[in-house]
């Protein structure tokens, strides 16, 4: 096989696409990220990365928390929304009639429609060119109880979808296998 060489800037690894949460009261505003990702499992730590052009990163900055909501595929369109409006021109909870609900620790409001919600406190920050990406400290997670058996995610009835290279793509229900299967 004789393969092509495509641009270093090109993606080809599945993304989540999350709506992020970010300020408090009046000035929430929600943006929709892909570069989001676990990094560390004690303390359990993600990092996001975020333009300092972007409305959302000012109030990331002034606060050092944010909220990432997760949605399902039913909510694509304000997944696909919050990422091409700003907060500087709409506001996305009364466009969307999304509900702010109270985090048990941030004072960042979560959504409440989205299933899946994990509050974070940032600890620390690293300029790296066009984005600015911060590790932020998972100190809350909460979900909807139909998708959790166990204590955990239920693979069986993940309704997500997955972003590559512009494209949302999504999740058959099912896991294929557990990690591990080839222990057993
Ligand atoms: C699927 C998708 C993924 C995105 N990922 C990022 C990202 O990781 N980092 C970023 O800075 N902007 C990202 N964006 C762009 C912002 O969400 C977009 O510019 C948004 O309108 C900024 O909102 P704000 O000005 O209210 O902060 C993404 C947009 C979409 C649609």
């Amino acid at each position: 096989m004789k393969k092509v060489t495509l641009s270093e800037k090109l993606t080809v690894f599945p993304m989540p696409a999350a709506v992020l949460s970010v300020g408090t009261g009046e000035e929430a505003n929600l943006i929709t990220l892909a570069y989001v990702g676990k990094v560390c499992l004690k303390p359990p730590i993600v990092v996001i990365s975020i333009q300092p052009k972007r409305h959302s990163y000012h109030l990331i900055e002034k606060h050092s928390e944010f909220v990432i909501n997760y949605p399902t595929v039913e909510q694509l369109k304000e997944l696909d929304y919050c990422g091409t409006r700003s907060g500087r021109n709409v506001n996305k909870w009364k466009e969307l009639n999304l509900t702010k609900e109270n985090g048990s620790i941030v004072q960042v409001p979560m959504i409440k429609e989205f299933p899946w919600n994990m509050e974070c406190k940032v600890i620390n920050r690293l300029e790296l060119g066009s984005h600015v990406c911060y590790f932020g400290e998972v100190v809350a997670t909460h979900s909807d109880p139909k998708y959790v058996k166990n204590d955990n995610l239920d693979p069986n009835k993940f309704n997500f979808f997955a972003y590559i290279s512009g494209n949302y793509i999504g999740l058959k229900k099912g896991a294929i296998e557990k990690h591990g299967f080839t222990e057993e």
